[in-house]
This record gives C-alpha cells, sequence and structure tokens, in this order.
C-alpha cells in the first residue's frame, strides 16, 4: 500500500493549493492513504474545525498537528470527538485531544501516531520514551509517525530509534524539505523535514516583509500569510506485507491555479 504524506499546510493559500494538486497527485500515486499536517491550516497559525473539514474535503484521511495546535480555542472540543486528529502523544495526558489514532486503509489498520520533539520545545514526556509506550500497545499492522521537532540532530536519531518498528517517519515543523529521504537497513522510510505546503515567496509561510522587519527590528510583528506561487510538500511511501516501508519518494510540486 502507498501512503501519501503531506506537510505542514498554511493558510488559506496552503489549503486550496493542496486541493488544487490533489487530482494529479491521486492520479500519478496512487495513495490509500493520505495523512496531512494541518498545523498552520487556520490563518498560519491552528487549526479549526472549518480548516480540518478543509483539508478532509481536499483529501485527508487522518490529520496531525504540532505546537499550534491549542492555538485556537473553538478546536479543544473537536480535538476531543474526532479521531481523526491528532496532536502530539507526548504532551499533558489531560490536554485536548489524542496523540495516536488507528484507521483502515489497503485493507489494512494502519495507526498514526503524531510526537513533538523536546529539544527547544515544550513537552511533558520525552518522544522516545512515549512512543515506545505507544507501540507496545497500539494495535495496527503499520505505524506511521509525524514527528514534529525542531532540530535535525533528534529527528535523525528517532529515525535510528524507530529503524524496524514503524514503517515511516516523517519530520514536520521547520517547513523546509531536506534532501535526506532515504529507507533506513532496517525497513522505515525516514525524512528529517517533509517542508510545507504554502507560498514559496515567504518565510516559512509569513510575508517576507513582514518576517524580515520582525528579525530587524526585534519588535513584535503582527504576520500575514503570503500568497504567491504555492506548493505542495510530502513524501510517498511503499509499504510491504511485512509493514515495513520498501520506498520513500519526495514529492515538491508547485500547485496548479485552483
Ligand atoms: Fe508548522
Ligand atoms: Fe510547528
Amino acid at each position: 500500500m502507498r501512503v501519501l504524506f503531506i506537510g505542514d499546510v498554511v493558510g488559506g493559500p496552503g489549503r486550496r493549493g493542496m486541493q488544487a494538486a490533489m487530482p494529479a497527485l491521486r492520479e500519478s500515486h496512487r495513495p490509500d492513504l493520505v495523512i496531512v499536517n494541518g498545523e498552520n491550516s487556520a490563518g498560519g497559525v491552528g487549526i479549526t474545525e472549518k480548516t480540518a473539514k478543509g483539508l478532509f474535503d481536499a483529501g485527508a484521511d487522518v490529520i496531525t498537528t504540532g505546537n499550534h495546535v491549542y492555538r485556537h480555542r473553538e478546536v479543544y472540543d473537536y480535538l476531543d470527538r474526532t479521531d481523526r486528529v491528532v496532536r502530539p502523544a507526548n504532551y499533558p495526558h489531560a490536554n485536548p485531544g489524542r496523540g495516536h489514532t488507528v484507521v483502515e486503509a489497503g485493507g489494512r489498520r494502519v495507526g498514526v501516531i503524531n510526537l513533538s520533539g523536546a529539544v527547544g520545545m515544550k513537552v511533558a514526556r520525552l518522544p522516545f520514551h512515549e512512543v515506545d509506550a505507544i507501540l507496545e500497545r497500539i494495535e495496527a499492522d503499520c505505524v506511521l509517525v509525524d514527528f514534529h521537532a525542531e532540530v535535525t540532530s533528534e529527528k535523525v536519531a528517532m529515525g535510528w530509534h524507530l529503524d524496524g518498528r514503524v514503517a515511516a517517519v516523517f519530520g514536520t515543523h521547520t517547513h523546509v524539505p531536506t534532501a535526506d529521504a532515504r529507507v533506513l537497513p532496517q525497513g522505515t522510510a525516514f525524512i528529517s523535514d517533509v517542508g510545507m505546503t504554502g507560498s514559496r515567496t515567504s518565510v516559512l509561510g509569513v510575508k517576507p516583509e513582514l518576517a524580515l522587519r520582525a528579525l530587524i527590528t526585534q519588535m513584535p510583528a503582527r504576520f500575514e500569510t503570503a500568497e504567491e506561487d504555492v506548493w505542495l510538500m510530502g513524501a510517498v511511501v511503499e509499504i510491504n506485507e511485512k509493514g515495513l516501508a520498501d520506498s520513500i519518494e519526495q514529492v515538491m510540486l508547485p500547485a496548479p491555479p485552483g
């Protein structure tokens, strides 16, 4: 079976770009499951029930998130109700939402786990311990992990930690795609960061002049989502009968005008 993972969809331009790019992607890659990181889907920061539904309408089957998941208060209740949107599992247990889910795809039970890095980010438990605990109890034929983390060292380490135990580890959060996609020796597909789905005329999705002003003046700034030159970025993994990866292919394409 094939899984398409799509990196952080940024705002309306990202959502519309994903929607416009999906028909051709379905045609070329024929994914059985589409996982989308939606932590930036609402106005560039956070997610709401409405933007989650927009991503589902655009073709997502499961949505993962990250450090911006709790930005919009109105999503908390939705996170508790849905089993199709996950937030980092290593956040406090009592927080809204769940850290993993199991869905049916390609005739198999597919687990999706969302983890947050601990280096430079706020977590309640280390992602390494958290994922070990989940893998002990999850009932799935194969497992995919969105590792939402800041530094490449921690991401690469997670790849080795999970090699041979999950089908794929997709890095997210930096919004910048890395050139290290590969299948590790024991059969886990890995990439440090798949990148984002949003405007490339931007600084991680934000209008360049606003991000630059904030960096140069060191003053608080109001960020706006950039709209030009939207690209979809992600990766496609082919999963074998053993629940491990045969291949990983990076996906980066300009969204057709929608
Ligand atoms: Fe993000
Ligand atoms: Fe993030």
